[in-house]
């Protein structure tokens, strides 16, 4: 019997991820797996309301404090959704995961990593996505392609030093964890990108999908 699959999607705001959420999902189902789609920070009742005050930009914190939300939420959503569908088989597709915090925290509000460590340690003891697509963009680019439509949150009122920064942490993480973590040039066009989601999903997990 195949096992579930845990795959997360990364990027700097605006490198397209959520746009592809939505082509990998049914790319998946097609395939003929049950394909449970969520999302961090957030993908339960209490995550969503934690997800609601680190978005909140009318509100301040310390970033050790928007660390441990985030940590918070993620201990909820992997006890009420991502553990219990990988038992059952499903595969869970999660837009954002763990590498969020070492690029956002770490990189961007520049938490030290070992404190990263630490969390990542007692939250999810050895549990790391089987895979990981992290959509690459310059970003000055992401800064033009987040929404116009809504107002910014805390995180998109972010200035580009600080995306510099996330982004850096990001290529860190491609190079320290190359079989996980597979680098998307998400400056190609969507139909490209999609190509690369599929050959990366077969030649990594294609035992899975056959
Ligand atoms: P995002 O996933 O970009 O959603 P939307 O497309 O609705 O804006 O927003 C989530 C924000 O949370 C994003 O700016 C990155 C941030 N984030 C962290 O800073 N650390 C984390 O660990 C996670 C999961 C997200």
């Amino acid at each position: 019997m195949n096992k579930g699959k845990f795959i997360t999607l990364e990027g700097i705001d605006g490198a397209g991820k959520s746009t592809q959420l939505i082509w990998l999902t049914e790319f998946l189902q097609r395939s003929g797996q049950n394909v449970v789609v969520t999302r961090e920070p957030g993908g339960t009742l209490l995550g969503e309301k934690l997800r609601d005050l680190l978005l909140d930009s009318s509100l301040t914190m310390h970033a050790e404090t928007e660390v441990l939300l985030m940590f918070a939420a993620r201990r909820e959503h992997l006890d009420k959704v991502i553990l219990p569908a990988l038992a059952r088989g499903d595969w869970v597709v999660s837009d954002r995961f763990t590498d969020a915090s070492f690029a956002y925290q770490g990189g961007g509000r520049q938490v030290e990593t070992a404190r990263l460590e630490t969390l990542e340690q007692w939250i999810q003891g050895t549990l790391q996505p089987d895979l990981t697509l992290y959509f690459d963009v310059p970003v000055a680019l992401g800064m033009t392609r987040v929404s116009r439509l809504k107002s910014a949150d805390r995180f998109e009122k972010e200035q580009t030093d600080f995306f510099q920064r996330v982004r850096e942490a990001y290529l860190k993480r491609v190079k320290k964890f190359p079989d996980r973590i597979h680098l998307i040039d998400s400056t190609q066009s969507v139909e490209v990108v999609q190509a690369a989601i599929k050959h990366t999903i077969e030649a990594t997990l294609v035992a899975n999908i056959q």
